[in-house]
């Protein structure tokens, strides 16, 4: 792909559409993760990477008015989004800024002329399918670590993209998954990310607090399986684009899954998707 300033997923409004139902299929498991965190009421949040703001009522709702979200999101059609659900849902201490978190002005900026765009120490920081785009984190997240005030907390949502498979076997399927990976990887990120937070964390001033993986699985016809289905069909074309995959690889995959449709025999396994904890060490 891609220069820095692209996003591997693009903003088509059939991504837009693919997040919201992204959301949908995963949502127990974001609102038991983000309980779990026990945001106090009051607290400061930064979510990074907001897409189209899917978890801003969620955090607004835990922090209450008298707390703060804020939210970065680099791609303009995105933040326009999340401004829009913002004010459709009168969130009002939510607020959405235009940015790239990795070059973004912080407050600890004491560049005049850069300002303080992200004001403050904040008690939790949310990230959600955000850091597969990158393989070196340690670096966002040492700057993370600067934002958080003591003892706050960075909380991850993302892939350890072990887990996913069709069975019985389809080959097809298979490489067209292997290809996502290489692409996403070509592209700078890592989709085992969440395998490697640990350890990414312990380098960068936080403690390793918890890693909670889950892994769903359904048949055709389910929402897991219309969620790999979903970006299988929205995301294949570019594989093919990118030269990661044959354009007969990727017709045999989506006469597969096409062929699949009928059979109750069939069950997919998702991409294993964790929640990780990092604690700030004061
Ligand atoms: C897969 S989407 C997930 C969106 C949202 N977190 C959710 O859970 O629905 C990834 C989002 O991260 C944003 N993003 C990626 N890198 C970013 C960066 N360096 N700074 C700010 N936003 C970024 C993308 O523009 C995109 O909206």
């Amino acid at each position: 792909m891609n220069n820095a300033h692209d996003y591997l997923l693009g903003a088509a409004p059939d991504e837009l559409e693919r997040l919201r139902f992204q959301d949908e299929v995963w949502e127990d498991e974001t609102e038991a993760f983000l309980d779990r965190l026990e945001i106090a009421p009051g607290a400061r949040v930064l979510e990074i990477g907001c897409g189209i703001g899917l978890s801003l009522p969620r955090l607004a709702r835990r922090v209450g008015p008298a707390g703060e979200v804020v939210a970065i999101e680099r791609n303009a059609v995105y933040a326009r989004a999340s401004r829009a659900l913002v004010e459709q849902q009168r969130l009002a201490n939510v607020r959405v800024v235009d940015g790239d978190i990795h070059t973004i002005a912080l407050s600890s900026s004491n560049d005049p002329n850069r300002g303080a765009v992200v004001p403050g120490k904040f008690d939790l920081i949310f990230a959600r399918w955000v850091l597969s785009f990158y393989a070196e984190v340690e670096t966002l997240l040492v700057r993370l670590r600067t934002l958080l005030a003591s003892g706050g907390a960075l909380a991850v949502i993302d892939y350890n993209h072990d887990g996913v498979r069709i069975f019985p076997s389809a080959p097809a399927f298979d490489r067209v998954i292997e290809a996502f990976r290489s692409w996403y990887h070509n592209a700078g990120g890592d989709l085992w990310v969440a395998g490697t937070l640990a350890g990414a964390l312990h380098k960068s001033g936080f403690h390793c607090e918890g890693v909670y993986p889950h892994q769903k699985a359904g048949a055709p016809g389910s929402p897991v399986y219309r969620w790999v289905e979903q970006f299988v069909r929205g995301h294949g074309p570019s594989l093919v684009a990118e030269g990661e995959l044959s354009r007969e690889d990727y017709q045999r995959c989506i006469d597969e899954l096409d062929g699949q449709k009928l059979d109750p025999a069939v069950m997919l396994f998702s991409p294993i998707v964790v929640g990780v904890i990092g604690r700030a060490i004061p």
